[in-house]
């Protein structure tokens, strides 16, 4: 099987997955426990922490670990405005977000005025954009770094200074980011910033949220007292301790991204040989990521034709592949060709992708259009 979905999971490296291991068969225990078991999971819990926390410049007490980029874009947006006072909330966030910040800011209900920036020119919002909405105030921004379905790379950092400026809350999910841009939090300047495992060699169900020393922030579900009282429940200590472990290859990874460049180009160029439309903004993106629209096809169908081939890519974020539904991402770009968004297909890279995968991938995907034509 050719995979290039990096973009939803990326494989477990060897060294993470034998840390994994490790931990089933050592450090089992309940991390909250105060006996030996309990020491022994969570002195590697705490080690995973130190881990992440060292490759983004941060303090390891600064970081939630969750159980997923979900639940940290989650506990970023309603755990930070529940910690204000209960009233009306003005949130000011973007068409290209994850469903995990969407579909948290539509759970605040009629309470939240939302303000979505515009995406003109199918680009990321501007800091422009962002400075104009803040003129009549905001209680949060929630703004992603990289795009999930493009790789369009957003002016974090700008937008973190406009924020800073106002004194309102800046919510930056990086979960594409990491382990594809330098990411160095402190200088940064945002309040809070999502991080997941799955996209950086580490298993899925683990995550983290760092927050600025100093805020405040409710937790969203209830129970014991761990990571500080911010999230309760006992954690999978193996796969944080896998995303400790993936944290620690992020220089490695990062030293890939080069060479990336040079498959996406390939890619982009024979998709345009057969047909498609790429769909990329003209300003900075990462290398990972190849979205092409094929006018004839639903990218859902597509995406299954491929499978079936064993070519394993996707339409859009994973989340929602399985509804078939156009690309919201890709209808906020490109407005005035909707056909874009119901035909889209992801192929995202990784450091493990080969140039003969990348060709036999092309080798699939020409065999399945014509085939069709
Ligand atoms: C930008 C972005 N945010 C949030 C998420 C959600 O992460 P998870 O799948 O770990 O819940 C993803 C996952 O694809 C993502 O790409």
């Amino acid at each position: 099987v050719i995979y290039l979905d990096h973009h939803a999971a990326t494989p477990v490296a060897p060294a993470v997955r034998r840390a994994i291991d490790d931990t089933h068969d050592n450090a089992w225990g309940n991390p909250a426990s105060v006996h030996a078991a309990g020491r022994a999971a969570r002195a590697r819990v705490e080690s995973a922490r130190r881990a992440l926390a060292g490759a983004i410049g941060a303090q390891p007490a600064d970081l939630i670990f969750t159980a997923g980029g979900t639940e940290s874009c989650n506990l970023a947006v309603l755990g930070l405005l529940a910690s204000d006072a209960p009233g009306p909330v003005h949130i000011v966030t973007s068409e290209l977000e994850h469903p995990a910040i969407l579909q948290a800011i539509a759970a605040l209900g009629p309470r939240a005025r939302v303000t979505r920036l515009s995406c003109a020119g199918a680009q990321p919002p501007s800091a422009g954009a962002l400075a104009e909405a803040l003129h009549e105030g905001a209680d949060l921004v929630a703004l992603q770094w990289v795009n999930h379905e493009t790789g369009s790379i957003a002016p974090a950092a700008e937008y973190a200074r406009l924020c800073r400026e106002r004194a309102v809350p800046l919510v930056v999910d990086a979960c594409q980011a990491l382990g594809k841009l330098p990411l160095e939090v402190g200088a940064l300047g945002v309040t809070a910033l999502v991080l997941a495992s799955a996209k950086i060699g580490g298993p899925t169900g683990a995550a983290a949220l760092w927050l600025e020393r100093g805020r405040t922030i409710s937790p969203i579900s209830f129970g014991g007292a761990q990571e500080r009282g911010r999230r309760a429940g006992t954690p999978d200590t193996a796969a944080l301790v896998g995303f400790g472990a993936a944290a620690l290859a992020i220089p490695a990874r990062l030293a890939l991204v080069e060479r990336m460049a040079g498959l996406r180009a390939r890619l982009e160029q024979a998709c345009l040989q057969l047909g498609a439309v790429i769909n990329a903004s003209e300003g900075p993106r990462v290398a990972t990521v190849v979205n092409a629209s094929f006018r004839d096809w639903r990218g859902a169908e597509l995406v299954a034709a491929l499978d079936v081939e064993g070519l394993c890519a996707s339409s859009g974020a994973a989340c929602s592949s399985g509804l078939g539904a156009p690309s919201p991402v890709l209808l906020a770009l490109y407005p005035d060709q909707p056909w874009r968004a119901q035909a889209a297909l992801r192929l995202s890279l990784g450091p493990e992708t080969s140039e003969a995968e990348v060709e036999q991938a092309i080798a699939i995907l020409t065999r399945v259009l014509r085939r069709a034509a």
